[in-house]
């Protein structure tokens, strides 16, 4: 059976069912038809993306061009989760109308159902207020907001202090009251987020912030496609890209061997065809 088509209304009552909502990032076709079809309620096109499809060292590079390109990709995959798309960094800083406008060619060029948005200072609060008032729904993003990350000592937990804990449930309830459908909390210790999703309304998504109302992951960390050390709230549901690995050395193998494409993966034609190519063949030698 076909599961209904979620609205963004709908996030606020999954929460108010005590149902959880799962997220996960996409960056293209295939993965987000892969997400669709696996059922989750929200694909994000985070600028995560920077670094996991398109190399970058870290997300502040990545262009709003970009995100544009990947966000439409994911959005022709997708037909029954919600779309969410990450704001980068450099497309909302200068003024409400900017975010606005960023807001709006993510509606517009790539089907985007909301865009999403870090920080909670008067600055960030004011683009969610706008955004908001344009009729565009808003996920927040507190915690760690890696676009920020130099400004909070680095990509290291947040509200691990009485200072930095309390800054955590201020942000939280200043991105409801400035309108946010949803917000995503990353890297906060779990008994902060155990205050604050019951005072909110809206739904909390954690990544690294235990149980919350629902959870985000990177997909190509929880597929095993990321390589290296990664983060510790990060868990690998398999191991896709060491499978990849594999898979193309294995090609490379049978082509270096000579034993791929075997007979099943080639085309074939009769021997009357074969005659008249060879005909072709000397013949035109002939003519010249
Ligand atoms: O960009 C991203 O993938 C994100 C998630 C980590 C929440 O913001």
């Amino acid at each position: 059976m076909a599961r209904a088509q979620l609205s963004i209304p709908g996030l606020a009552e999954m929460k108010a069912r005590g149902e959880q909502i799962v997220m996960v990032t996409a960056y293209d076709f295939p993965t987000g038809r892969m997400a669709d079809r696996a059922g989750v309620d929200v694909v994000l096109v985070g600028d995560s993306g920077a670094q996991v499809v398109l190399g970058y060292d870290s997300t502040v590079g990545v262009t709003m061009d970009e995100m544009i390109v990947l966000a439409s990709a994911v959005r022709r995959g997708v037909t029954e989760a919600l779309v969410v798309c990450d704001v980068p960094f450099g497309s909302t800083e200068l003024s409400d109308e900017q975010a606005v406008a960023t807001a709006i060619r993510f509606v517009k060029e790539a089907g985007a159902d909301a865009v999403k948005i870090e920080g909670a200072t008067p600055q960030r609060l004011s683009r969610i207020r706008a955004i908001t008032a344009a009729g565009i729904p808003v996920v927040a993003h507190i915690g760690l907001t890696p676009q920020t990350a130099t400004a909070l000592g680095g990509l290291r937990a947040q509200g691990r202090t009485a200072a930095t804990a309390e800054r955590v449930v201020t942000e939280a309830l200043a991105v409801e009251e400035a309108g946010a459908v949803a917000v995503v909390a990353e890297a906060v210790p779990s008994e902060v987020t155990e205050l604050v999703v019951p005072r909110l309304q809206i739904p909390v998504i954690g990544i690294g912030a235990g149980p919350a109302d629902g959870q985000v992951l990177v997909l190509h960390d929880l597929l095993g496609i990321t390589e290296g050390r990664v983060a510790k709230f990060v868990k690998r549901f398999a191991s896709i890209g060491d499978d990849a690995v594999t898979a193309i050395q294995s090609y490379a193998a049978e082509v270096r061997a000579g034993s791929f494409p075997a007979a099943d993966h080639q085309y074939h034609a009769d021997a009357d065809v074969v005659a008249a190519a060879s005909a072709a063949l000397t013949g035109g030698r002939g003519e010249r």
